[in-house]
């Protein structure tokens, strides 16, 4: 019998936000392949699953993934699509051989998650191989209940954005949403704060700095994060909601 491939979310950090069923699942594969994003980094997916689950019996392979932009519709950089390529091969391996292969994302895999690229990429080369995505604690929800706020209430629009957008893009989508959430800011945080300066959202907005794991820190003075040594970590989520 084929082994099956589950595409596990471990939520944002802290291990007591994994579901039950996570940890049932990662507690039963004996092959994990963990998300590592540079390389000889740790993985921080694999981090959160160590929380709880015991890795003494399994056989866990980390896999560098590099972080480079994808744009729906278009080519992958060739780096990124032999990563995904190479990691599914390896899984396909464990699961022609029997053994099912636990993928810990972070977060939801449903959100900007390199599971979904391995799983359209062994779909692909084996379509016949069975796979499973168990959800997780996204850092959307986590970050908003950090702060203590809604993300959306009665007829709220809500987006999710990668902050990367240029700023046109998010001009755009700030004015046409009721309730906005950027992801991946931690870069682009020198034309945001202006960008949130000039459309008056400047005290709409929250930084949530790693929801959930050591060193959380919210910041409703985004300018904080234009300080010299006060950068958000790359783990950083903001809300902005007008209401
Ligand atoms: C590649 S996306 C992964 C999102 C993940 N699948 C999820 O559901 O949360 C990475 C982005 O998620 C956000 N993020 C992930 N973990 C976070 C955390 N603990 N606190 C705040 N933001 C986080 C950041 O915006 C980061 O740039």
């Amino acid at each position: 019998m084929k082994g099956t491939l589950y595409v596990v979310g471990v939520g944002p950090g802290d291990p007591e936000l994994m579901t039950l069923k996570a940890v049932r699942i990662l507690e039963r594969c004996k092959v994990w392949l963990a998300p590592v994003a540079k390389k000889d980094g740790e993985s921080t997916a694999l981090g959160i699953a160590e929380g709880v689950v015991d890795r003494g019996d399994k056989e866990i392979i980390t896999h560098h993934f590099p972080m480079k932009k994808i744009r729906m519709g278009q080519i992958p950089d060739p780096e990124v699509k032999k990563a995904w390529d190479a990691a599914a091969v390896q899984i396909i391996g464990h699961l022609q051989a029997g053994r099912d292969v636990a993928f810990p994302t972070l977060g939801d895999p449903a959100i900007y998650s390199t599971g979904f690229y391995v799983c359209e990429t062994l779909f692909a080369l084996a379509p016949d191989l069975p796979v499973e995505i168990i959800p997780g604690v996204s850092a959307i929800g986590a970050s908003a209940a950090a702060a203590g706020q809604p993300l959306c209430l009665g007829d709220d629009r809500l987006v999710v954005i990668p902050a990367t957008f240029e700023n046109g893009r998010l001009r755009e989508t700030l004015e046409q949403f009721d309730s906005v959430v950027l992801m991946k800011v931690h870069r682009v945080m020198d034309r945001l704060v202006p960008l949130l300066g000039e459309m008056n959202l400047l005290d709409k907005a929250v930084l949530v700095e790693r929801t959930s794991q050591n060193g959380q820190r919210i910041r409703r003075d985004l300018t904080t994060a234009l300080q010299p040594n006060n950068a958000p970590h790359y783990f950083s989520t903001i809300i902005v909601r007008k209401s």
